[in-house]
Order: C-alpha cells, then sequence, then structure tokens
C-alpha cells in the first residue's frame, strides 16, 4: 500500500510515498527493494548516514545492513544515539553534524532515520539544517512514529523549557514503514503510539473511532491485519491535513488535540518516566472534559475517549502539579498568542473546534475542576 504526501506549499516536485508493508527490511527481495527507492528517485550510488538508537541498531542493525546491500547501497554508516527523548537535544545533533563532516557528506547524499519519533526528529533536523538541507529517508520503528512523527516533516529537538522548540518543516523523499518491526515493541511502547492513533479518530473521524473501539484489543495483541489498517488510515488522515496546510498556519493544528497539557506534562516530568504518548492521551481527556465543561460536547463523548485510553493501558489523570506550574508549561507552546493559547477541543468524536483560550480559564479548570491544588492565585 502507498500514501501520496503531496503539501500543496511543496508542489508535486516534493511529494512523497509512504509506503506500507510487512516485511520491508528483512523480508523482501533485492528487486523489489530496488524498486522501492528508485521509485523514490533515489540516488543508490550517493552516500548514506543512517541515524539509529542503541535498542533499534542491536535488534535490526544487521538486517538493516543487509537491505542496503541487497538496494546496491554500499557507502553507507551508523551513527547509534542512545535511546530516550534526552536524546533529541543539541548534544547529540552536533554529534551528528560531526559525523556528516567526517564523512564529506554533500547535498546530493542521503540522512536515513532509522527507528523511533526520537530518531526521526533530530536526523530530520540534522538533514533541514546540515548544507541548508540534505536528503533524508524515514524507516520508522515505533507504532508512534509510523502513525505520526515520521510522516508531514515537523523535525527537531526540545529545550529544557520546552518541547520541540527548536525544529524546521523538512519533507521526507520517502518513507518505508514495515509492520513487522512493531513485533518486538513492548507493549507500553505499542499503547504509546496507539495514542496518537486515537488522536486521529477522536478529532477527525467517528467511524474510525468506532473501529478502534471495537478492535483495540486485536490491535495491542499485535495483529498484523489490524495494525496496517489502522496505520493506513492514520497516514491518510495525516497526509490529507499536511497536503492542505503543510506549516501549520491553521488547519494542522488539529493533529494537537491533546498535546497542549500533554507537552506541559511531559515538561514537566522533564522528559522522563513519561512517553509522549501518554502525555497526549491524557492531554486528550483533559481536552475533551474541558470541551464538556465548555458545552461543547457531551458527557457521553468525553466519557468514550476516556474509556478508550484507560482500556488501553494509558494514563487517564492530570499528574499532580500545581495549575501555576501547568501554565507556565504552557505559556511556552507553539501556539500562543497575546496571552491566549489554541485550544484543540471537540464538538464531539471526530469533530475538533479551535478556540483560543485564556490562561485564567485553564487556571481555573485546574483549580476547580480538576482540583489541582494551587499555591497562588492567578
Ligand atoms: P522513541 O523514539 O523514544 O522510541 C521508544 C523506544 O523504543 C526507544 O527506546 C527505541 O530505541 C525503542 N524502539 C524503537 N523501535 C523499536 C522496535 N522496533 N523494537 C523495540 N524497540 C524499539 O519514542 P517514540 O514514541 O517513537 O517517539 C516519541 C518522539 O516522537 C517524541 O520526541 C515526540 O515529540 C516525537 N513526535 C514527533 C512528531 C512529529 O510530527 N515530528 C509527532 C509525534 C511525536
Ligand atoms: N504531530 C503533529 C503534527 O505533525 O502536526
Amino acid at each position: 500500500m502507498k500514501i501520496r504526501v503531496e503539501p500543496e506549499t511543496g508542489g508535486k516536485k516534493n511529494g512523497y510515498d509512504i509506503v506500507i508493508d510487512a516485511g520491508i527490511i528483512g523480508g523482501v527481495s533485492a528487486d523489489k527493494a530496488v524498486s522501492l527507492l528508485n521509485s523514490a528517485a533515489v540516488n543508490l550510488k550517493a552516500g548514506f548516514l543512517a541515524v539509529t538508537s542503541k535498542t533499534v541498531h542491536g535488534l535490526y542493525g544487521d538486517k538493516f545492513s543487509d537491505f542496503l546491500k541487497k538496494c546496491g547501497i554500499e557507502n553507507f554508516d551508523f551513527i547509534v544515539l542512545p535511546d530516550g527523548e534526552s536524546t533529541k537535544s543539541l548534544k547529540y545533533l552536533s554529534d551528528i553534524y560531526d559525523r556528516l563532516i567526517d564523512k564529506r557528506m554533500e547535498r546530493s547524499d542521503y540522512i536515513i532515520a532509522f527507528g523511533g519519533g526520537v530518531v526521526g526528529d533530530i536526523a530530520g533536523f540534522a538533514a533541514a539544517t546540515y548544507l541548508r538541507g540534505i536528503n533524508f529517508i524515514q524507516v520508522p520503528t515505533t507504532l508512534l512514529a509510523d502513525v505520526d512523527s515520521s510522516v508531514g516533516g515537523k523535525t527537531g529537538i526540545d529545550h529544557p523549557k520546552g518541547k520541540n522548540l527548536i525544529g524546521s518543516f523538512y519533507q521526507p523523499r520517502a518513507v518505508f514503514i514495515d509492520v513487522n518491526l512493531l513485533k518486538t515493541l513492548d507493549k507500553r511502547e505499542l499503547a504509546n503510539g496507539f495514542a496518537e492513533v486515537i488522536k486521529y479518530g477522536a478529532s477527525l473521524d467517528a467511524n474510525f473511532f468506532s473501529y478502534l473501539e471495537s478492535n483495540y484489543k486485536k490491535i495491542l495483541a499485535y495483529d498484523e491485519k489490524c495494525l496496517i489498517h489502522i496505520i493506513e488510515k492514520s497516514c491518510s488522515i495525516k497526509a490529507d491535513i499536511v497536503n492542505q496546510d503543510e506549516k501549520e498556519s491553521g488547519l494542522r493544528s488539529v493533529l494537537n488535540f491533546g498535546h497542549s497539557l500533554g507537552h506541559a506534562v511531559e515538561t514537566l516530568y522533564n522528559y522522563e518516566n513519561i512517553k509522549h504518548g501518554e502525555a497526549v492521551a491524557i492531554g486528550m481527556v483533559f481536552a475533551a472534559n474541558l470541551s464538556k465543561h465548555l458545552g461543547l460536547c457531551g458527557d457521553e463523548d468525553a466519557a468514550r475517549i476516556k474509556n478508550l485510553i484507560i482500556n488501553s493501558g494509558l494514563p487517564a489523570d492530570v499528574p499532580d502539579f500545581t495549575p501555576e506550574q501547568y501554565v507556565n508549561a504552557m505559556k511556552l507552546d507553539k501556539k500562543v498568542a497575546d496571552k491566549q493559547i489554541k485550544f484543540v477541543l471537540i464538538k464531539g468524536i471526530g469533530a475538533y473546534e479551535f478556540k483560543m483560550l485564556d490562561f485564567g480559564l485553564i487556571f481555573n479548570y485546574l483549580t476547580e475542576s480538576v482540583k489541582l491544588k494551587k499555591t497562588q492565585n492567578y
């Protein structure tokens, strides 16, 4: 299955395919592998730097090298980064630049991100900025990266004061999603990616949300057919949004459903002991309850979102920080303007609504409805 991403601003020339299959890395013939890369107009004689993480390299480094060789790619190296969100930092970005320079990589060469969202985001940002942009390919290995971070061109790193504060929009030349790689992902990581899948259904597609309610057990038991279906559906929904609004001037913000509070949760946890999807799950329950509080959606809509999240083993409760800590963390959100934040709310399952909300309203809601203890007035 192929899904085309063609952002309006990039024009047809910069469009690319997302190829979704089982067995791309480990199981394809050389012919199929070459045809995949040819269809993305990849120059097999160029130089390649594969950016990966320790775990992924340990599990799939040899298979991936074989895959590249089968494709006729000879000039490749790996840079292996530590696992974890703290890798999305200036330090490791600088390590990637050092390797690119040592390898004398040119603009016509390629960076391949082979890993989860952390690897994809930092490798993509290195590709966007090294020599003002070199070729970039995404080979995601987590469910989260399959359904979200490998598609749409958001790249970047974190700053100690806030998530993804340094970055750029930089589209890959191709995305190769091999569902077989998910077999080694532990259950917590699978659920983590599933949170972003729930996001698409909850804010954009009621039928898809119902499908997830009916099939979450099979999905979280690694059923290949179900996984392929949710990845295809998620990528199609995301591609459709990115095609209309690549640089997030409006519509694309809908993909941040659950992220305003979610990013604050990640920041308050110092990016440790909580995963991105888990923080988004908490943020989606918060956003759904806030929508109900503002009279936008009914009790049942908010309850369905919370139930699916809890049934999937994801956290739903707002962690115990103070309202002022949340508001301060949210003030660094990229969607803040004039002391208000652009919040993604819902009018019902599958129907989003944007609202500019005062921080005072969020503070009061966190104090009075979520019942967090304040240490000062807003
Ligand atoms: P991750 O990249 O940290 O990967 C999670 C863990 O799984 C890591 O330890 C990794 O080494 C391991 N792993 C990866 N593939 C594996 C496999 N096949 N088998 C076993 N282990 C494997 O986490 P993530 O959830 O993939 O990505 C989270 C990041 O993505 C966050 O930084 C988030 O901000 C970012 N993100 C970006 C976008 C975007 O549009 N660019 C969208 C959503 C999230
Ligand atoms: N993950 C949100 C976006 O890509 O816009």
